[in-house]
């Protein structure tokens, strides 16, 4: 019976697809973000409200607000500030107007690690729940809806 088993969970084994284990925070954000967006958004930086109030200083120093914990990094995702990571990272596919976010550049140093680490933070976000909607509409961009924000994910 054994005999028989072994090579059919060999065989699962080798098809599992990429994302087939869940991507978490701990496990893959954390070192992504480590390697590709600390240097300006680390414990250097300032929390939002506070790089909200002195805006053009924090940028001319190239510090944007502090994302470096779990908490701090869904806050641009779901609430306060809806899909600022999706309209930062995304390579333009997800846009009206095909424009990348001008965070994307920093996803890696070249296209395909870009792309590569894209995906991580789509399939992190979830499918469906990576939209480039806000809280409130604001001129094209429309409100983000309830069914969109049950499709997050972000597991720790
Ligand atoms: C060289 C510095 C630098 C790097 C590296 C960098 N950022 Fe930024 N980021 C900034 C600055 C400065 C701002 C604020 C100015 C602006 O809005 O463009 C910002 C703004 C943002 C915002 C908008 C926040 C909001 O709610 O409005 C997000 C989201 C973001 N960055 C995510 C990332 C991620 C994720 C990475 C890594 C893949 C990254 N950034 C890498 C400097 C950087």
């Amino acid at each position: 019976m054994l005999n028989k088993l072994i090579p059919v969970l060999a065989v699962a084994a080798m098809t599992v697809p990429a994302f087939a284990q869940t991507v978490t925070y701990t496990k893959d954000i954390v070192p992504l973000f480590k390697e590709n967006c600390s240097e300006c958004h680390g414990d250097t930086s300032p929390l939002f409200k506070e790089f909200k109030k002195q805006e053009e200083k924090y940028t001319k120093e190239k510090l944007g607000p502090r994302m470096d914990s779990y908490p701090l990094l869904i806050s641009h995702v779901g609430w306060p500030e809806t899909g600022a990571i999706m309209r930062r990272l995304d390579d333009g596919k997800a846009s009206p107007g095909g424009k990348p976010g001008n965070m994307y550049r920093y996803l890696g140093g070249d296209e395909q690690e870009r792309q590569k680490n894209l995906a991580v933070f789509k399939a992190w976000v979830g499918e469906g729940g990576w939209n480039l909607n806000r809280w409130a509409a604001r001129g094209d961009v429309p409100a983000v809806t309830k069914e969109q924000i049950d499709k997050l994910k972000l597991a720790y």
